[in-house]
């Protein structure tokens, strides 16, 4: 699923969730759930995650309450063999069922702008989760949600134009791009407020590798052509060494697929 559909499938929904906003607690029938992209089954009550949030029914599906606040989709809702429940909230991130409070409790919210679509623990060892994020890719953590890395493993800069780079972006960008340039994370008024531009993913995810360097360099120095909160870094005392060193990390965040892909070429290599 691409970004912008994701956020289309969103924005659909968001006049129901306004509505049942107001009447959070009042309980609604099956039929009036938005719609079902995952259910379980634990401990006696079902859950549902649906395109307007997580939902429990204590009465085997007759009557739906919601178990978090609603209003943005729940993608996911897991049992582990170890008898946990998981669930991935929109805008709120990795949830986990706390079984001795019964609250719900965020594991994690550093997805930035990806969405876990589906979660697996493994049996043996229950701090190994995979999960499929909303671009078909597998992220994987080795410390129960706290981070989450892609196939190759946690990132680590190579070359001393990455390290600089990596420095530069954790001070100044990370605030909004995430963490390893995973983009910003989706919030309510980001997908309700038609004029707020999300900082996008500058790894692979997004379209950065769409932008030669000298393009991302100039983006990185005058800001974004649009108003944006995307400042102009040469005001803020960035040199165009610091963009060129930003840039080299942000290409350590990408494949060869988009190394290879990259600037005007971009449009041949897609399908
Ligand atoms: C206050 C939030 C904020 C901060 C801090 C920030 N950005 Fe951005 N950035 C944005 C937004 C919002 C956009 C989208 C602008 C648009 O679409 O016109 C953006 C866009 C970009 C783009 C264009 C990406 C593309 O795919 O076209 C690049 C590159 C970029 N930022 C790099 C950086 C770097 C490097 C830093 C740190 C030196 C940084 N940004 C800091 C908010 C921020």
């Amino acid at each position: 699923m691409k970004p912008f559909s994701l956020l289309f499938l969103f924005s659909s929904l968001l006049l129901t969730a306004s509505v049942q906003a107001q009447s959070q607690s009042a309980a609604i029938t099956a039929d009036k759930l938005a719609k079902i992209n995952a259910v379980a089954a634990h401990a006696g009550v079902l859950y549902a995650a649906t395109n307007n949030g997580l939902y429990q029914s204590q009465d085997q599906g007759k009557s739906w309450r919601p178990a978090v606040a609603p209003g943005l989709p729940a993608t996911t809702v897991n049992t582990t063999a170890d008898g946990k429940l998981y669930s991935f909230v929109v805008g709120q991130g990795l949830l986990a069922l706390d079984s001795s409070s019964g609250q719900w409790k965020t594991v994690n919210n550093q997805f930035g702008s990806q969405v876990l679509m589906n979660l697996s623990v493994d049996d043996k060892a229950s701090k190994q989760m995979a999960g499929l994020n909303q671009y078909g890719k597998i992220i994987l953590s080795d410390n129960a949600g706290e981070r989450w890395h892609g196939l190759r493993g946690p990132y680590r800069p190579g070359s001393e134009a990455e390290k600089r780079g990596q420095a530069l972006f954790q001070k100044n960008c990370q605030t909004c791009h995430g963490i390893d340039g995973v983009g910003e994370t989706y919030t309510l008024q980001a997908l309700t407020d038609q004029k707020y531009l999300m900082a996008p993913a500058l790894d692979a995810s997004a379209h950065a590798w769409h932008h030669t360097d000298d393009a991302l360099v100039k983006t990185i120095l005058e800001g974004s052509s649009r108003p944006s909160r995307m400042p102009a870094w040469k005001d803020k005392g960035l040199s165009e060494q610091n963009a060129r060193d930003l840039v080299a990390y942000m290409k350590s965040l990408w494949t060869q697929r988009e190394l290879d892909c990259q600037g005007p070429k971009h449009m041949q290599c897609m399908k």
